[in-house]
């Protein structure tokens, strides 16, 4: 009797201490400061892409990396609704729930982030909201910087794959003509509602000036002007905008570009059997080998997945139909970017999120990819 009640006492202090000192590590041994407090919480921190280390890599050409995710701050060159210099912000927002050590991809059977590469968020590229012909000199002298002089992480040989946030889609020319400078000409994917190779005569003003030209809706036909693109391996995926006149002369004019076109209602009319079709005939027509830009503007989608954009187009691609695109082409990529996500338009961070899973699917395919 005593035996049990001594024993009851010595177990009752013991829940007793447990209650004073609830805390409980799960070693003996006296933590680290890192393992105290080094682990975030998504919603804690200072918002890089996907929590990844940040280094401002314009301005530290000591720093290496395999994959540079750099944001793109700059939307003067739209043509209806701006906004989209607050995209890189909401993008980082938006990929708040990426940890590396949370994000491994069950679609493609790897974590990008705990892979053979060293990705990092490169900050933004400063770019002038005054003069877009500045504008246009300091992306394409940023470009150059980051694909030209700096060297990846794993054999010291150059260059960097870069994942740009826009920003409006025209931050692809600077893009374009440094990747030209490293890879000679290069195919583009380009997922959009629009054609963006629209001559910029076709915009309703008599008025033009060199800078005029440089437009989200004519970047392309700027970069088929400075023979930046591939002869015929261009592929525009989601069309589906009204085009100019009374006839066919814009895709004539896209024909004259080396381009394919699938519209949005090609994404789904044939099912999934459609889909496989879509990405079987894209894979066909771009060589393995041949340096190959995914450019993603988030209008692909239907509005209802991306309102907060600066020029939505009814009857869009499912996120699901984009994601399954990204995961399916299977090319030599060199560089991409998720462009035209514009926050104020935006509720919920629908589109954000969806930007910031465009990113993540597209660093998960230069990973999986491999070392090149
Ligand atoms: C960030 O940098 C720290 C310190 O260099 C390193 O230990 C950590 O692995 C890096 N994190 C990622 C996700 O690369």
């Amino acid at each position: 009797m005593r035996f049990t009640v001594a024993t009851s006492l010595l177990a009752a202090m013991a829940v007793a201490k447990a209650l004073q000192s609830p805390i409980q590590f799960a070693s003996n041994s006296e933590p680290t400061l890192d393992q105290l407090w080094g682990e975030d919480w998504p919603f804690n921190g200072i918002q890089t892409f996907a929590h990844l280390n940040y280094t401002k890599c314009l301005v530290d050409p000591e720093t290496s990396f395999d994959i540079g995710v750099i944001g793109v701050p700059f939307d003067t060159a739209t043509t209806y609704r701006s906004g989209a210099r607050f995209g890189p912000r909401a993008i980082r927002t938006g990929s708040q729930r990426q940890t590396s050590k949370r994000a491994f991809n069950t679609r493609a059977g790897i974590n990008p982030y705990q892979d053979w590469a060293k990705v990092i968020d490169c900050g933004d590229i400063p770019v002038t909201p005054m003069d877009n012909e500045l504008a246009l000199d300091q992306m394409t002298k940023a470009f150059e910087e980051l694909l030209l002089k700096r060297k990846n992480a794993v054999d010291g040989s150059g260059p960097p794959k870069l994942v740009a946030l826009g920003g409006d889609h025209s931050i692809l020319l600077p893009h374009l003509r440094a990747l030209n400078k490293v890879y000679g000409k290069v195919a583009v994917i380009h997922f959009d509602a629009h054609l963006d190779t629209w001559s910029p005569s076709k915009y309703p003003s008599f008025w033009s000036s060199d800078q005029s030209k440089f437009t989200h809706g004519s970047m392309l036909w700027m970069a088929n002007e400075e023979d930046l693109l591939s002869d015929d391996y261009n592929v525009h995926i989601g069309l589906r905008t009204r085009i100019s006149g009374k006839d066919w002369e814009d895709y004539e004019d896209d024909d004259d570009q080396g381009w394919a076109r699938f519209s949005a209602d090609d994404i789904w009319i044939n099912g999934l059997g459609g889909l496989k079709e879509i990405v079987r005939s894209i894979n066909e027509r771009i060589p393995k080998d041949y340096p190959t830009y995914v450019s993603v503007d988030i209008d692909c989608l239907d509005p209802g997945f991306a309102p907060g954009t600066g020029t939505i187009e009814s009857g869009g691609l499912l996120p699901r139909e984009l994601f399954y695109l990204l995961r399916n082409i299977d090319v030599n990529l060199v560089g991409a970017d998720i462009v035209e996500v514009s926050p104020q338009y935006d509720h919920a961070e629908i589109t954000a999120t969806n930007g910031a899973e465009v990113a993540y699917q597209l660093i998960t395919s230069i990973v999986k990819q491999g070392k090149k």
